[in-house]
C-alpha cells in the first residue's frame, strides 16, 4: 500500500470513535482529509465540527458537514487529527501543515485525542521531524537563540504564514526525550505563541497505518 493508502485507511477507521448527532474536533493534513471525507459518507451524519484551519473548514463545508467556532462549545467528545511523529506513549509533533496552534486549541476542548498516522510516523523518540514552533516575528532571533543554546538550529519557514498571520520556525537537531519537560519549558518563552510538541494534549488512541492493516495503540494515564 502506498502511504497515501495507508492514510485513507485510518482516516476510514477513525469513524469507529465518532458518535451520530455530536460536535467533533476535526484536525489538518492529508490524513486528516480522508477522515472527512468519511465523516461525510456516515449514514447519520455528526451534529457539526469544530475545524482546526481554514484548510479543513473549507473541505469540510464542500462536504456539506456544519462548522461551528470553538466558543460554539464548552466540551467535544473527540478530536481527530494526524500527526508528524508519536511515541511510545502517545505524545506527538505537530504542526508541519502550520496548523498546530488552533490544533492544541481544539484539542483541549475533547474528552479523546484519537491520533490518525501512517507507520511511519510512529517514533521511539520524538526529534527526527523538525519541530514547528509558532512564533510572533518581534521575538524570532531571540527565540532561535534559545534554541541554539539547547541545541536545536532554527529556521523560519520559508514562505509561510499560520492562519493567525504569524510566522513558523522548524527546529532540527532536537533529542526529546522528556516531551512534557520541554513543551513546559518552551511554553515559557516570551514571544512562542505554540510548540508543535502535544504531551499535555496527547493521544489517548492511536490508528496507525501498517501494510498488516490498521494497528490500535492506546496510552496509559501517567
Ligand atoms: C498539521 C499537522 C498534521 O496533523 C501533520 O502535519 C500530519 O499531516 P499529514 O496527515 O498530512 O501527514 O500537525 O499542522
Amino acid at each position: 500500500m502506498t502511504q497515501d493508502e495507508l492514510k485513507a485507511l485510518v482516516g476510514r477507521a477513525a469513524i469507529e470513535y465518532v458518535t451520530p448527532g455530536r460536535v467533533i474536533g476535526v484536525g489538518t493534513g492529508s490524513t486528516v482529509n480522508h477522515f472527512i471525507d468519511a465523516l461525510a459518507a456516515m449514514p447519520v451524519p455528526v451534529a457539526g465540527a469544530v475545524s482546526s484551519s481554514v484548510a479543513s473548514t473549507e473541505r469540510l463545508r464542500a462536504r456539506g458537514i456544519r462548522v461551528l467556532e470553538a466558543g460554539e462549545v464548552e466540551r467535544l467528545p473527540v478530536y481527530v487529527d494526524g500527526a508528524d511523529e508519536i511515541d511510545s506513549r502517545g505524545y506527538m509533533i505537530k504542526g508541519g501543515g502550520a496548523a498546530l496552534t488552533r490544533e492544541k486549541i481544539v484539542a483541549d476542548l475533547a474528552e479523546r485525542f484519537v491520533c490518525i498516522a501512517d507507520a511511519s510516523k510512529a517514533v521511539d523518540v520524538l526529534g527526527r521531524y523538525p519541530l514547528p514552533v509558532e512564533v510572533i516575528e518581534m521575538a524570532l532571533p531571540q527565540v532561535v537563540r534559545r534554541f541554539a543554546a539547547i541545541g536545536g538550529t532554527a529556521s523560519a519557514r520559508a514562505g509561510v504564514r499560520t492562519d493567525n498571520g504569524h510566522p513558523i520556525l522548524d527546529v532540527r537537531g532536537l533529542v526529546i526525550t522528556d516531551p512534557p519537560a520541554l513543551e513546559a519549558e518552551i511554553n515559557q518563552w516570551p514571544g512562542v505563541v505554540t510548540v508543535g510538541i502535544f504531551a499535555r494534549h496527547r493521544a489517548q488512541v492511536c490508528l496507525l497505518g501498517t501494510a498488516e492493516g490498521v494497528r490500535t495503540l492506546r496510552y496509559s494515564a501517567g
